[in-house]
């Protein structure tokens, strides 16, 4: 079964074609980060409008890279939420049209499963069940993977996600949208020890997450440092990237304890971020578990992980023909209630 896959969520649009027994044959990904770093952030009515121009192109030139036609494709999936609802719009109208038009099947699928099965596009991927981080610019989760469509959410964030906070702190300290890379980037020349910051919710005995009190320190050590030395900015960087990853790694190895799951699944664009990496690979290994992750690409937003997700739902006969619908808002736990 071939599945061409459409992401259009939020200011990426990436397309894939993904076959049941060849697996992943290609993928385009198209960034609009050039169209909303002049206003700092995503532009929601700019972000709709780039889709709508680029997906078609983009599908021809999937088509071509993997010397397919239309008429093989099996079957469409597109991200039906959460996200922006115009930008989910786009991708939902375009896949349903161009599947009622070819006579074949089409399905919504929820942005989160594609970011928690994306490490399962890789050779070296985790037996089911595992644990999956998910750390997303608008969603942190602690999820039970017990079968695939079977998603228990264990913890989550009460405020901003990993990567908002990431943002939001960027762009208190100047640097330029996407804000998330480039304190990452900074923080790697910096002392991690040199201011402390609070650990939100760490000795908290639950799973939860909240980062927005963190931003707010960062804010408060802003107006007292001296911000046009390069070495104080990398220091704060530093720090706060070392709040949120030890926030990150002590709930995950928690979780890991109340679950006795040893593989975890990190997804979603922070798990691009090396120090949570190393910290989260140190921390499992000495449980005896393992993490595992989508390749660097597949961090961020990307068609591959929608194809993929379409392909084991349709595969499975787990989806429901002329569906129409989006959601902007979308928890992962009705997924396991349909
Ligand atoms: O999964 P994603 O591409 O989009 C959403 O679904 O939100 O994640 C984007 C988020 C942004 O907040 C971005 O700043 C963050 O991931 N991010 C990072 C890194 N790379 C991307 N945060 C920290 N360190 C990184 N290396
Ligand atoms: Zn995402």
């Amino acid at each position: 079964m071939l599945v061409l896959g459409i992401e259009s969520s939020c200011d990426e649009t990436g397309v894939a074609l993904y076959d049941g027994s060849a697996g992943l044959l290609a993928h385009v990904l198209y960034s609009q980060v050039a169209t909303h770093a002049t206003y700092g952030g995503v532009v929601p009515e700019l972000a709709s409008r780039d889709h709508i121009q680029k997906l078609l192109p983009l599908i021809q030139t999937l088509l071509q890279e993997a010397k397919k036609t239309l008429a093989a494709v099996d079957g469409i999936a597109y991200t039906a939420g959460p996200g922006l609802a115009g930008a989910l719009l786009v991708g939902a109208a375009f896949a349903q049209s161009l599947a009622y038009a070819r006579k074949i099947p089409c399905l919504g699928i929820h942005h989160m499963e594609g970011h928690l099965l994306s490490p399962l596009l890789e050779q070296d991927h985790p037996e089911l069940p595992f644990l999956a981080l998910l750390v997303s610019g608008g969603h942190t989760l602690l999820v039970k993977v017990q079968a695939i469509g079977d998603y228990q959410v264990l913890g989550e964030s009460l405020d901003d996600a990993a990567g908002e906070a990431f943002d939001k702190t960027a762009k208190l300290m100047g640097l330029s949208y996407p804000g998330g890379p480039r304190l990452a980037s900074l923080a790697s020349r910096g002392d991690a020890t040199r201011y402390a910051l609070p650990r939100p919710l760490i000795h908290r005995p639950d799973l939860m997450f909240s980062f927005s009190g963190l931003k707010t320190a960062v804010a408060q050590l802003l107006l007292k440092e001296d911000l046009q030395n390069e070495q104080v900015k990398a220091d704060i960087a530093a720090s706060f990237q070392a709040a949120v990853v030890d926030v990150l790694v002590s709930k995950t190895l928690r979780a890991v304890k109340m679950t006795g799951l040893k593989r975890v699944v990190v997804s979603g664009g922070v798990s691009a971020n090396l120090q949570l990496r190393e910290q989260l690979q140190a921390g499992l290994a000495s449980q005896g578990g393992r993490a595992f992750y989508p390749r660097l690409e597949f961090c961020t937003d990307n068609g591959a992980m929608i194809a993929f997700a379409g392909c084991l739902r349709l595969q499975a006969g787990q989806y429901r023909q002329h569906d129409f619908s989006v959601k902007a808002r979308w928890s992962l736990d009705e997924l396991s209630r349909v």
